[in-house]
């Protein structure tokens, strides 16, 4: 996919934020610090444009970024993480809710996962959540440079029984550091984004 035209659209926690000029949106959910926000990054070739931390929590809102004037990756806030207040986890869990129960709009889910561990409650419920609305899934495997080449299989399978995932959804091994599943993750959303 070439990328030639990325803007940050806006970090919106209510409805009535939302872009209205009815694009396809593909949005990212996961653990905190999985490495959302520098999926996508890598998917649109910029270093930092969806800001990342070594810390985890810091993505806060529901980001918008439009790609080539095609698309929208949404780049959700984490869960999963102690630090952030009880006020605040609810918060997220009703903005994230509430997008994923009204927007028609939203063509493809990516649950993001870090293969190294195998997919905690939280995962096993959103995707079980994702399930229960009919919404298309596809998880991704990140930070596979973390772990040898040899490890890929034995992992992927894990996650893909601890989550007891559908014959229909997809999954793609992918890492941020290397580019590894960029392609793969563009063909997949392109599918769905223009069906
Ligand atoms: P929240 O916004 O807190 O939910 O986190 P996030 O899921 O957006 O994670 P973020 O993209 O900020 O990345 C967290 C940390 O993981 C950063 O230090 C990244 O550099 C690192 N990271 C993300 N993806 C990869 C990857 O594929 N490989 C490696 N080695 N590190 C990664
Ligand atoms: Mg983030």
């Amino acid at each position: 996919m070439k990328i030639t035209d990325v803007q940050f659209i806006i970090s919106a926690v209510r409805p009535e934020q939302y872009p209205e000029d009815g694009l396809p949106e593909i949005a990212l959910a996961g653990r905190s610090n999985v490495g959302k926000s520098s999926l996508i990054n890598t998917m649109i070739m910029r270093k930092n444009l969806a800001r990342t931390s070594s810390q985890p929590g810091k993505t806060q809102q529901l980001n918008y970024y439009r790609v080539n004037d095609m698309v929208y990756l949404v780049d959700f806030p984490g869960y999963g993480y102690a630090k952030v207040s009880k006020v605040q986890r609810e918060k997220f869990g009703v903005m994230i809710e509430t997008y994923l129960r009204e927007r028609e709009l939203l063509k493809l889910q990516l649950l993001v996962i870090d293969i190294r561990h195998a997919p905690s409650k939280d995962d096993c419920l959103m995707y079980e959540w994702l399930k229960h609305y009919n919404i298309p899934t596809c998880v991704v495997a990140t930070k596979a440079d973390k772990i040898p080449r040899s490890k890929w299989q034995k992992h992927m399978k894990l996650i893909k029984e601890t989550l007891g995932m559908d014959r229909e959804d997809t999954m793609v091994l992918f890492s941020s550091e290397s580019g590894l599943g960029r392609e793969e993750l563009w063909n997949i959303i392109a599918e769905r984004a223009v069906t």
